[in-house]
């Protein structure tokens, strides 16, 4: 399962880069928004960073508006990918970047109809965002599972990107379940690494060597 940073900012990801955790980054409009930068330098600069795809997403709603910021997305950087609602011209944004082999991540999907439609317009990846829906008190695991039971049963190439994670209960099970990505915020990624009896374990280890009063290499 690939790991995806689900931010837009920077630091984060160079830091998650060097711990070799980060397959590739998303972004959306609030991410951008919160860092307080133009929008598309943004993109490019966290594209320049990461050696895997980026999601970029467009701010039009309409089919003209999307193609041409899909356009200037695409010019930005090879590993961007467009990340386009899920809405009529979204998709039928999505089915035109597919025909010309451009990679599309369909946003805000919330039922496996959605991600149906999402597969049938070429889309490269789907992102299902199951935190939003455990914050309803809907099951967003249950979606996961159903998406990738419908993809199998046709063979779509779209990749199931799990999205609005929220803890690291959300990464195992989307591991358990098959996902292809899962895209995190930072705190859950930092929170993959703690167990407390790791903490614990080396505190105790270490103590136990410097009252030997030995250095490492004596
Ligand atoms: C995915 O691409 C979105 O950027 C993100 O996962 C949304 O998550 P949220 O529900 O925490 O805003």
């Amino acid at each position: 399962m690939q790991f995806f940073l689900d931010t837009a900012e920077l630091a984060q990801i160079e830091q998650g880069i060097e711990w070799g955790m980060v397959d590739g980054v998303t972004t959306n409009p609030s991410l951008i928004a919160s860092q307080g930068d133009a929008y598309l330098p943004t993109v490019k600069k966290i594209a320049e960073l990461v050696p895997g795809p980026v999601s970029g997403e467009v701010l039009a709603t309409d089919y003209e508006g999307m193609m041409e910021q899909a356009r200037k997305l695409a010019d930005l950087a090879e590993n961007i990918v467009i990340k386009l609602p899920l809405t009529p011209d979204g998709l039928r944004t999505t089915r035109t970047l597919s025909q010309q082999s451009v990679k599309t991540n369909v946003t805000l999907c919330f039922s496996s109809a959605q991600a149906l439609l999402a597969a049938k317009a070429g889309a490269s990846y789907i992102s299902p965002f199951i935190g939003r829906l455990d914050d309803l008190g809907q099951d967003g695991m249950q979606l996961i599972g159903d998406i990738l039971q419908i993809y199998r049963h046709y063979g779509f190439d779209t990749q199931v990107l799990v999205a609005s994670v929220r803890s690291p209960l959300h990464v195992v099970k989307s591991a358990q379940t098959g996902a292809d990505v899962v895209t995190l915020p930072f705190s859950v990624l930092k929170k993959l690494y703690r167990h407390p009896l790791t903490e614990t374990g080396l505190a105790g280890f270490l103590s136990d060597w410097r009252e030997t009063g030995r250095n490492f290499d004596d």
